[in-house]
C-alpha cells in the first residue's frame, strides 16, 4: 500500500527520493509524487502509474533539492489520478505534506475548513488533513506544534512527513497505526514507512511508535511522545542487504522467492530443532511455554495467505498438540468482541507484521488480558513490537505482492511451534524425532519439486485461456487448495476456488464440464483413496484434471489429464510441498498471459488500511 520516503541534507535529494519510491514499488499502488523544497519555493510533481513515469517528468526538469518528500498512493478515498496523488499542499503551496493510512473523520473536518474559507481540489482525507495543519500554522503554531495539534483532532490512522517553506531545516514526522522510520545518517537523514526504501543509504534506523511525532533535522532527529515530552530513541541496526532486495537475474521477484524456498525454509529452522530430544526450542517462547501448554484454548489469527498458514496450524496442533484450536479473520475476529478468556493464548500471523486488521485483533486481544504472539517475517514490524512474545520465521524480505516462501516458513514455524507443544505433551520421543528428521528433509525434498519447473511451465500452457480453476484437496491440504487458488486469482486474474473435495458434491460439481480445470491435491495419505473417488466424479463430467500426487503413485497417472509428482513426507507438513507446484503453476499462468507478476492490479503487500 502507500509509501513513503523522505530526505534532508547535503545531496541532491531527487534521485534519493526516486530510488526509494522504486523501492517501495513493491507495496502495491496505483500513482506517485515528489514534493521538494529549494531556496525560495516548493515543487511537487505528481503522475499516474509507474514510479518510472514520474521518473521521466522528474528528469525532464533538471531539479536539485536537498530536501524533499515522495509517495506511492494506493487509492482508498478518491480515483488514481493527479490531483488526488500526493504530496498535497495548501492553498500558497508553502506546506507539503504526504500520509499513508486513513482519517476516518476528514469529512467532519472538511466541512468545518470549507466553513473558514479553505477550498479542496482533490478527493482525499490527506488533502484535509494538509488545510487543517495550514489552519494551526495560520494560528500562529510553529510546524511541529501546527502537527500535533491538527493530529489531535484527527481520528484514524496516520504515517505522515510534512516539510514548510518557513521551516526549510526540517521534515516533521509523525505516526499512528502506519509505520514511519528514520535512517539516520552521516550529516543526513532520512524518513520512510518501510527500511527497503533506506537500506541502501543506511543501516541505522529508528521506529516511531504510535502517537510519536519528531523534526529529523539534516544532523539531528528530536522525538517526542503524546504528552510533548522529549524521548530517547533507541538507534537499530538493520541486518537487510541491498542484494536481499534485487532480482538477483531472475524474471520476477515472485520466481525469485519461490525458487529460494530450500534456503529460506532452512531459516526458518536453523538452530531451532534438537533432533536428541525429538523437540524443537524456540527462544521467545521460553518464558511463555508453560502457559502455553496449559491453555484450554488456542486462536489464531491472520489475513489472506497468512490466514490459509493458520488453517493448516489449526490441523497441526490439534492433532499433534492436542489444544483446540480456531482459526479467525482478523478483520472479523476485531469488531466481533471475542470471548477471550485468560487461559487463551492467540497467535498472530503476518508476514509484513503491518496488516492493519490482524495489528488491531492485536492490540484487542492484549487488552483483553490474553497470551498474544506473533509469528512474523518483518524484523521490528508493528505486529512483532506489539506481541507479548513471537517467532520469527526469518524467511528474508518477500517483494512479490503474491505471497510464496512467506508461507512455506509461516508453516515451517508452526511446525515447531506444534513439536515443542505436543514433546511436552504426550508425543513420544521416537515421534518426535521423526518429526524433526521430516523436517529437515523438507528443503531436499523441495528443490526436487522445483526441478519440475518446465514441466509445470508447459502444463501452464494448456490452461493459461481458462476463466476459472477449481482446488480441490481434503485434511492438511484444504487450505492448500485455498492458497491455490488465491494465487492464481492474485496474479493471473482468472476466477478460481479452493474446496475441501468432498464438499465439491454440494455445489462446485454443478460447474464442471469440459471447459473447467480442476486441481486436485492427492498425495498418498488418509484421504488418498476418498480424493480418487472425487477425481472420478470429476472426469465423468469431463473436467480437465491437473494432479498433485506422490512420486510412489502410480494409479493416478491413468486417471487425470497431468500429474505433478512429489516426495512423500508426514501428513502435517505435506502443505510446504503440495503448495509450491500451485505457487509454480499460477506463475506460469500469470507470465504467459502477460502480466504484471510481481504487482497485480489493485493488490498491496502490505495492507495497512482496514
Ligand atoms: C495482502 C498481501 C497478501 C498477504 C495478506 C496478509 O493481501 O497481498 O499476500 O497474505 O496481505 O498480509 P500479512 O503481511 O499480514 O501476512
Amino acid at each position: 500500500m502507500c509509501g513513503i520516503v523522505g530526505y534532508i541534507g547535503a545531496k541532491n535529494c531527487i534521485p534519493i527520493l526516486i530510488g526509494g519510491l522504486k523501492r517501495l514499488e513493491y507495496r502495491g499502488y496505483d500513482s506517485a509524487g515528489i514534493g521538494i523544497l529549494t531556496d525560495d519555493s516548493t515543487k511537487v510533481i505528481k503522475s499516474v502509474g509507474k514510479v518510472s513515469v514520474l521518473q521521466e517528468k522528474v528528469d525532464s526538469l533538471d531539479l536539485n533539492a536537498n530536501i524533499g518528500i515522495g509517495h506511492t498512493r494506493w487509492a482508498t478515498h478518491g480515483v488514481p489520478n493527479e490531483i488526488n496523488a500526493h504530496p498535497h499542499m495548501n492553498a500558497d503551496g508553502s506546506l507539503l505534506l504526504i500520509h499513508n493510512g486513513i482519517i476516518e473523520n476528514y469529512e467532519v473536518l472538511k466541512e468545518t475548513l470549507k466553513h473558514f474559507g479553505y477550498e479542496f481540489r482533490s478527493e482525499t482525507d490527506t488533502e484535509v488533513l494538509t488545510m487543517l495543519i495550514d489552519s494551526f500554522l495560520k494560528k500562529g503554531h510553529d510546524l511541529l506544534n501546527a502537527v500535533r495539534a491538527a493530529l489531535s483532532e484527527v481520528e484514524g490512522t496516520y504515517g505522515i512527513a510534512v516539510i514548510y517553506k518557513e521551516e526549510p531545516d526540517k521534515i516533521v514526522v509523525a505516526k499512528k497505526g502506519s509505520p514511519l522510520v528514520i535512517g539516520i545518517g552521516d550529516n543526513e537523514n532520512y524518513i520512510a514507512s518501510d527500511v527497503s526504501a533506506l537500506v541502501a543509504h543506511t543501516q541505522q534506523v529508528v521506529y516511531l511508535e504510535d502517537g510519536e511525532v519528531a523534526e529529523v533535522y539534516c544532523d539531528k532527529f528530536i522525538a517526542k511522545d503524546v504528552s510533548d515530552k522529549e524521548i530517547e530513541k533507541e538507534v537499530k541496526e538493520i541486518t537487510l542487504k541491498l542484494d536481499e532486495i534485487s532480482k538477483s537475474g531472475y524474471a520476477h521477484f515472485m520466481l525469485k522467492e519461490i525458487m529460494e524456498q530450500p534456503e529460506s525454509i532452512c531459516n526458518a529452522m536453523r538452530g531451532r530443532l534438537l533432533l536428541g530430544e525429538g523437540t524443537s526450542k524456540l527462544g521467545g517462547l521460553e518464558d511463555y511455554i508453560d502457559r502455553i501448554v496449559q491453555s484450554k484454548r488456542i486462536i489464531i489469527s491472520a489475513c489472506g495467505t497468512s490466514w490459509h498458514a493458520g488453517l493448516v496450524g489449526e490441523y497441526m496442533l490439534e492433532q499433534f498438540a492436542e489444544i483446540p484450536t480456531e482459526v479467525e479473520y482478523a478483520s472479523e475476529f476485531r469488531y466481533r468482541n471475542p470471548l477471550i478468556y485468560p487461559d487463551d493464548t492467540i497467535i498472530f500471523i503476518s508476514q509484513s507484521g503491518e496488516t492493519a486488521d490482524t495489528l488491531a485483533a492485536l492490540k484487542e486481544s492484549k487488552r483483553k488480558g490474553a497470551l498474544v504472539i506473533g509469528i512474523c517475517n518483518v524484523v521490528g514490524s508493528s505486529i512483532a513490537r506489539e506481541s507479548s512474545t513471537g517467532i520469527y520465521i526469518h524467511a528474508g524480505p518477500e517483494i512479490g505482492v503474491a505471497s510464496t516462501k512467506a508461507f512455506t516458513a509461516q508453516l515451517t514455524v508452526l511446525s515447531l511451534l506444534t513439536l515443542l507443544i505436543a514433546r511436552k505433551k504426550r508425543m513420544s520421543l521416537v515421534d518426535g524425532q521423526n518429526i524433526v528428521k521430516e523436517i529437515e528433509s523438507l528443503p531436499e525434498k523441495i528443490e526436487k519439486i522445483l526441478s519440475l519447473d518446465s514441466k509445470i511451465e508447459k502444463i501452464a500452457d494448456q490452461f493459461k485461456d481458462a476463466k476459472n480453476f477449481l482446488y480441490l484437496g481434503r485434511g492438511y491440504n484444504f487450505p492448500v487448495a485455498l492458497e491455490g487458488a488465491l494465487k492464481l486469482k492474485e496474479i493471473s486474474y482468472i476466477h478460481a476456488e479452493g474446496y475441501p473435495a468432498a464438499e465439491m458434491k454440494h455445489g462446485p460439481i454443478a460447474l464442471i464440464d469440459k471447459d473447467m480445470p480442476v486441481v486436485f491435491l492427492a498425495p498418498k495419505d488418509s484421504t488418498y483413496d476418498k480424493i480418487l473417488s472425487n477425481i472420478q466424479e470429476v472426469k465423468a463430467r469431463h473436467g480437465r484434471i491437473i494432479a498433485v500426487a506422490s512420486e510412489s503413485d502410480n494409479r493416478i497417472d491413468k486417471l487425470v489429464d497431468y500429474t505433478i509428482k512429489i516426495p512423500d513426507t508426514i501428513r502435517m507438513l505435506m502443505p510446504i510441498l503440495t503448495v509450491v507446484p500451485l505457487q509454480l503453476l499460477a506463475y506460469h499462468i500469470a507470465v504467459k498471459k502477460g502480466l504484471n507478476v510481481d504487482q497485480p492490479r489493485n493488490l498491496a503487500k502490505s495492507v495497512t488500511v482496514e
